[in-house]
């Protein structure tokens, strides 16, 4: 999400004479774009700006500015804490960007520093301005992101999002359709759906359902792949699992986070669903689409964890077996119901049950890649490897593949789908060579 709304912003100041640089030294303005979901991740923001102090105290006439939901979340707080920073605001206000600008430059004239706060919640402005300004993507790139859905009412009681992000809205299917006809245009193969909760997304006027949409992605001509992230188990119907049996475009990859194993953890996130519902998902998925990867997020160590609500949460990783995992400690968020809950878990033994799952969850996503050894899989190139002389893409189940390739051929590929016999399996990725050399 941070991703697509920082070249969202990258757009709206191109129209007020902005250029993306490689380096801060030397910019005119940076913008640290920021997430509030765990802890470290907004000191992290501090401790950034600390580092960007030399460069504001050698050219006060650089903008700073914050984005995202730690700025939504510090507002004028910030302001505060940080002297140096220009602009404090929210993932609802990037089209106001030329506004702020104007605004900071006007004050300037005039002999004043203003520092500005935006933190209010306009979402359906933000559709409304991403549909007047046509995507003029700064990177070109065979893939692309496109928000369909913004916010959360689920209020799971570890997480700021529905603080951060505001309530559930869903964009229009002819904005959403429009926007991915003119990637397609412009040589976009793959889109990969964006939303805090995407399969909760309806179109307000049709009550069309997300297998509907994809549906329609599906028939742009140049749309060879589909994918959506983030999904949660609430709002899976019948409809959306039937469809990744039954579209071809949609990729055989499933985001969809249990955080816990355990029931009575479960009910205390206020999931809404049990393990026994998540694998009962689990199994309709795949017998949809036996090749199916799954992915989930992890919590370890939430308030009141005990050393059985673990071992439920390694059983159904256990029982599910994923082909990739993001795994975190719980981290207490100011303002949320988890952060007040007496029976906090010592950090030595989050520290512990992590390492445990995680160790399970790397031996899967291992397995997971070895079963492809020796298999021909369609991949999608993207860009030339770190490793020179090779390209790399991304097979169905957004494994990175990594393909040594003369150097000529380099242009021909980006933004191909080619088949390729996978020959080396890694932790994190797959190798293979062209399969008709
Ligand atoms: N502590 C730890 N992990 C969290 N997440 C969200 N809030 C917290 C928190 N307070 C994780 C969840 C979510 C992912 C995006 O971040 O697993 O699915
Ligand atoms: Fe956070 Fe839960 Fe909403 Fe996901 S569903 S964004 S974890 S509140």
């Amino acid at each position: 999400m941070n991703v697509y709304d920082s070249e969202r912003m990258a757009e709206a100041l191109a129209v007020a004479g902005y250029q993306p640089v490689n380096a801060p030294e030397g910019a005119d303005m940076i913008i640290l774009n920021t997430c509030h979901i765990r802890e470290k991740a907004a000191e992290k923001v501090y401790s950034e700006l600390g580092r960007l102090k030399p460069l504001k105290q050698a050219n006060s006439d650089m903008i700073i500015g914050v984005a995202g939901c730690v700025a939504q979340a510090e507002g004028e707080e910030m302001i505060h804490r940080a002297p140096m920073v220009d602009m404090v605001f929210g993932p609802q206000t990037y089209q106001q960007l030329p506004d702020m600008i104007d605004d900071l430059d006007a004050g300037r004239r005039a002999g004043t520093r203003p520092r500005l706060v935006r933190t209010e919640f306009p979402a359906d402005e933000k559709f409304a301005a991403l549909k007047a300004a046509p995507r003029q993507p700064i990177t070109r790139a065979p893939t692309a992101f496109v928000t369909v859905q913004e916010g959360c009412d689920k209020f799971c009681t570890f997480c700021v999002v529905p603080y951060t992000r505001g309530a559930e809205v869903s964009r229009a299917t002819t904005d959403i359709v429009e926007e991915a006809r003119a990637l397609a245009e412009q040589g976009v193969c793959e889109i990969t759906l964006l939303g805090q909760n995407v399969n909760a997304w309806q179109d307000r006027e049709t009550g069309l359902r997300l297998d509907g949409l994809l549906g329609q992605l599906g028939e742009i001509s140049g749309v060879e792949r589909l994918r959506f992230t983030t999904s949660h188990p609430r709002d899976m119907d019948a409809a959306l699992i039937a469809a990744h049996g039954a579209n071809p475009k949609l990729m055989p990859y499933l985001h969809l986070p249990v955080q816990s194993g355990s029931d009575s953890i479960l009910k205390a996130m206020n999931r809404k669903h049990t393990a026994d519902e998540y694998l009962r998902l689990v199994a309709a998925f795949r017998s949809a689409r036996p090749d199916l990867a799954l992915s989930s997020d992890f919590i370890v160590g939430f308030p009141g964890e005990t050393d059985s609500d673990f071992d439920a949460t390694m059983d159904l990783v256990a029982a599910v077996s994923y082909a990739q995992a993001f795994s975190f400690k719980y981290s207490p968020r100011p303002g949320t119901p988890a952060a007040d809950h007496d029976v906090q878990v010592d950090e030595a033994v989050k520290s512990t049950r992590l390492a445990r799952l995680q160790e399970r969850l790397n031996a899967q996503q291992i397995a997971f890649n070895q079963e492809k050894l020796g298999q021909t899989l369609p991949v999608l190139f993207e860009k030339p490897s770190r490793q020179p002389g090779q390209m790399s893409g991304r097979s169905p189940y957004l494994q990175p593949v990594h393909v040594g390739v003369d150097a000529h051929h380099f242009d021909q590929l980006v933004g191909r789908i080619v088949l390729v016999k996978i020959t080396g399996a890694h932790a994190n990725s797959l190798s293979g060579e062209l399969a008709d050399g």
